[in-house]
């Protein structure tokens, strides 16, 4: 499988929780990248990939708000608001897919990596610092509920 976006430490946000959930839409852009370019006939897989890219998408904003609200992040109502519009535009290419009005294609795997990397490297790298400071934990020590919904 073609590693389109490839995880490194330069985008890890410092909280391992956090980290594993970027992992996994990174996990979900690759194999829809490959579905789009290596099997571009075969939609039913592209839609479901699709699909698992806004649903775990809807589940890791929600996350991220909950520990804002939980650590009282001072910036809650704008990061909120740029999940939002991440939000908004991801449901806006699902909706095309779903349709048959867009069947993907190097571009909008493109834009699909950029959004994830700035969401990551702009909005998430804002908010560790402060919630580190606040004492969430970096690290886990025990196995996450994660793995056990998405078998990885
Ligand atoms: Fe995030």
């Amino acid at each position: 499988m073609t590693e389109f976006f490839s995880w490194s430490d330069e985008i890890s946000v410092g909280i391992q929780e956090i980290d594993e959930q970027h992992k996994q839409l990174i996990s979900i852009v690759n194999r829809l990248y490959n579905a789009v370019i290596y099997s571009p006939g075969q939609l039913d897989a592209i839609k479901a990939i699709m699909n698992e890219l806004v649903q775990y998408t809807i589940i890791h904003f929600a996350v991220e708000e909950s520990l804002f609200r939980i650590f009282g992040y001072p910036e809650y109502d704008s990061h909120k608001k740029r999940h939002e519009d991440l939000r908004r535009q991801v449901i806006d290419i699902n909706d095309k897919i779903q349709s048959g009005e867009e069947q993907g294609s190097l571009e909008l795997m493109t834009f699909l990596r950029k959004w994830l990397r700035n969401h990551i490297m702009i909005e998430d790298k804002r908010y560790s610092p402060f919630l580190i400071n606040q004492g969430i934990k970096e690290t886990w020590a025990s196995k996450s509920w994660i793995g056990r919904i998405w078998g990885s």
